[in-house]
């Protein structure tokens, strides 16, 4: 059987564009596809949790501010120690030290002493030579000692630098007074401009101790700046006010003492 030429034409381009057709939408499929591979996939059983990075809020009432035993006791002009309380736990610190150590306050509270030796090491680790100058003052030495600045220098200048009995931090064996070892400044403003002095402030919170007596917050803490005066409260806390900038009795929102108040808060066990 012969096909007519003209026909023969009509069908091959009907069998071209159909395989033009095909190979259109062979493309198109083959072209979804490719799409919907790179499509992100989409997890449908539940995401593990995120670690938060927002650290949890400071527990303010880990340790009693009332307790003299407790390591934030909070002692000032207002809130006043008992006359007869002794820190339990008394030792002599393993470090240079400035009296011989059967004296009284070549002592500290055990907690204290541990972090202070370990700040003095590090201290020596940066070429910064510090001594114990005082620690734990009982009752009736910090009256000897307050009476003693009163009867030289005058009562007004004896508030502003020493503290009556009962109202000194030193009574509660977590307050240390560092020097250098050279001596310099010691006791003196002008150890907050040496490198010991500087090494303390920038340090000192991170083995447990606040700078208590701070540059210009006479009118808060009642008393001169004493970059000498350090204060156990534990690394949490230390860091805590070292970051905010507070006193302790801003941060535990009591009232900031810069005079003896005509009635003071007696701090006792168990509270
Ligand atoms: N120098 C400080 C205030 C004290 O006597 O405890
Ligand atoms: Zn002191």
């Amino acid at each position: 059987m012969s096909i007519h030429p003209a026909a023969k034409r009509h069908l091959l381009r009907k069998l071209l564009v159909f395989v033009v057709l095909v190979v259109i939408v062979a493309a198109l499929v083959w072209w979804r596809d490719d799409q919907s591979a790179k499509k992100p996939q989409i997890i449908t059983s539940t995401p593990s949790k995120s670690v938060s990075t927002t650290p949890a809020s400071f527990d303010k009432s880990q340790h009693s501010i009332n307790d003299p035993a407790s390591i934030w006791v909070v002692v000032d002009k207002g809130r006043i120690l008992p006359s007869n309380y002794t820190p339990v736990n008394l030792v002599v610190p393993k470090v240079a030290l400035s009296e011989g150590s059967a004296s009284e306050n070549m002592h500290l509270r055990s907690e204290a002493a541990g972090a202070v030796e370990k700040l003095v090491a590090a201290a020596a680790n940066d070429s910064q030579k510090l001594i114990l100058v005082s620690g734990y003052r009982s009752f009736v030495t910090q009256q000897a000692v307050y009476s003693g600045y009163v009867s030289s220098q005058g009562q007004a200048y004896a508030d502003a630098t020493s503290a009556r009995a009962g109202h000194s931090e030193h009574q509660s064996g977590l307050a240390a007074d560092l020097g250098a070892q050279s001596g310099q400044c010691q006791l003196e403003a002008c150890f907050g401009d040496m490198t010991e002095g500087k090494w303390l402030a920038t340090n000192a919170h991170k083995y447990g101790f606040i700078i208590r007596y701070q540059k210009d917050k006479a009118n808060l803490t009642g008393y001169a700046y004493e970059p000498w005066h350090i204060r156990f409260v534990g690394v949490d806390l230390a860091a805590e006010l070292n970051k905010t900038a507070q006193t302790m009795e801003q941060f535990f929102g009591l009232t900031n003492y810069a005079d003896y108040p005509t009635q003071t808060y007696q701090l006792k066990s168990g509270v």
